[in-house]
């Protein structure tokens, strides 16, 4: 894992935020090549669930809307969710080295004064009794410091589409079953933010509110946990590094059903293996926040959705898939981390799908003169009409190479002496370092081929 973090830091992935004063911890920045790659996963994501879904189990187009609501709501919205209640971690100090843990997740975080289970662990430190800490931020809003002016920093970005449910379905067309999705920032003052940006306290979701009618919950349940665990492979996470991992009674959610589904799909990080860490969770949440907000509110059965077809009112049940954008764009860069010893110049290969690599291809000249940059430029400027391209001059080619293989790029073609008699490129290939020649006027068909568009 080190070496991954070495590399996301030295070729601008991931950065430690407000590094220069030390950092802060649990918080990260995505550098130049991070932010293009964790935008490519979020706009594969919008992509395939709100602009061009699947269809669902019957068969039927999916009916899929988007969101975008805000990230400091309306505090009772927290108090109706059960946030404000029981949205904590018990937590303990160490006595003697003032370390702090989360109480349920000791094994993972032994007190450096006794660090060896085996020779007792934590029976010999002095840990104070377990408390509950609640992780949501909060801020005031408005001039004035006081109770009444205190709010969140939301959780979860899911409230922010219970809280629109019946503007939703005011204002478009949708009729259960539908599904409402966003992306957005999430905060959690996690007690002990770990492993990258694996438990960070800010980060980004992309979750989908799936409204259905109570008695289909298995089959639209089984539908998106199989939807969502295709997914994942299908931008890369293929091979047994990615699990699907139904949930036990004992770690049911207090707004999901006994006996209904929740299911986490996991990947292998590093830091996890031989386990596995939740990339994402896909929950039957039954009614439960729609009638919490209905309560709280003050709206009563005025929240309950008409269904015309059954001439009948009800709170619709709620299927939710989700996911980490940061978890997702850190499984995404540690599957793709290839060492290549047996190679020349790379040392590491980044093997991301095309569709999320955030530079789709280089143009090079061979050299620096007679002629080639200008005709390489050319290219280039051809090129990045449509995609996100790079254009190198400095360094010696292999080198220029090597850069890109650390950067993920799936494809560079290099202009040189013959291109300015024969008008042919050398296109070579990241994964297998292999080299081909195709005329310059096809290169743009060959990258739409091959990375889409
Ligand atoms: N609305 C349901 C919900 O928020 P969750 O399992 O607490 O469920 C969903 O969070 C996803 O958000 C997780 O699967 C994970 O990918 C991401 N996530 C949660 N806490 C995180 C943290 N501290 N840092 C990074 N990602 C986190």
């Amino acid at each position: 894992m080190e070496d991954i973090v070495a590399l996301c830091r030295r070729r601008g992935f991931v950065f430690q935020s407000s590094e220069i004063y030390g950092g802060i911890n649990g918080f990260w920045d995505y550098g130049p090549l991070g932010v293009l790659l964790k935008k490519n996963l979020k706009d594969a994501w919008w992509n395939d669930i709100i602009t061009c879904p699947d269809d669902g189990p019957d068969g039927k187009p999916l009916d899929m809307v988007g969101l975008d609501a805000t990230i400091i709501m309306n505090p009772k919205v927290w108090v109706a969710s059960g946030h404000v209640g029981g949205f904590s971690d018990p937590m303990v100090d160490c006595r003697e080295c003032k370390s702090r843990f989360r109480a349920d997740h000791m094994d993972e975080y032994p007190c450096p004064l006794k660090p060896s289970k085996k020779a007792g662990g934590f029976e010999k430190c002095s840990l104070t009794e377990a408390r509950e800490f609640n992780l949501m931020f909060e801020t005031y809003v408005g001039a004035i410091r006081n109770e009444d002016a205190k709010a969140y920093l939301r959780p979860e970005t899911a409230q922010g589409i219970f809280a629109n449910f019946d503007n939703v379905v005011n204002t478009s067309r949708v009729k259960v079953p539908f599904g409402i999705a966003q992306i957005g920032k999430a905060f959690r003052n996690e007690v002990t933010p770990r492993n990258f940006t694996f438990r960070s306290r800010e980060f980004e979701q992309m979750e989908i509110e799936f409204f259905i009618r109570p008695d289909s919950a298995e089959e639209w349940y089984k539908f998106w946990r199989d939807t969502r665990y295709a997914w994942w492979k299908a931008i890369g996470l293929a091979g047994d590094n990615l699990t699907l991992r139904e949930h036990d009674r004992d770690e049911l959610a207090h707004y999901a059903k006994e006996g209904a589904g929740t299911s986490d799909i996991e990947y292998r990080f590093p830091f996890t293996a031989p386990g596995f860490g939740e990339l994402e969770g896909v929950a039957h949440r039954t009614d439960y926040d729609l009638r919490q907000h209905a309560e709280h509110s003050g709206l009563g059965d005025k929240l309950k959705y008409f269904d015309q077809e059954r001439n009948e009112r009800y709170f619709p049940h709620v299927i939710e898939p989700s996911a980490g954008a940061d978890r997702g764009t850190l499984a995404v860069l540690c599957e793709a981390y290839t060492p290549t010893p047996e190679r020349k110049g790379s040392k590491v290969v980044m093997k991301f799908h095309p569709r999320l690599a955030p530079i789709k291809a280089a143009v090079f000249p061979l050299v620096n003169k007679e002629g080639m940059p200008e005709v390489a430029e050319k290219l280039y400027r051809q090129l990045r009409k449509k995609y996100s391209i790079e254009f190198d001059v400095k360094q010696s080619i292999g080198k220029r190479y090597a850069r890109m293989d650390e950067a993920g790029t799936p494809y560079c073609f290099t202009v040189d002496g013959d291109t300015l008699t024969d008008n042919t490129v050398t296109v070579r290939d990241r994964d297998t370092a292999s080299q081909d020649r195709i005329a310059i006027d096809k290169v743009e068909a060959f990258l739409a081929e091959k990375i889409g568009g």
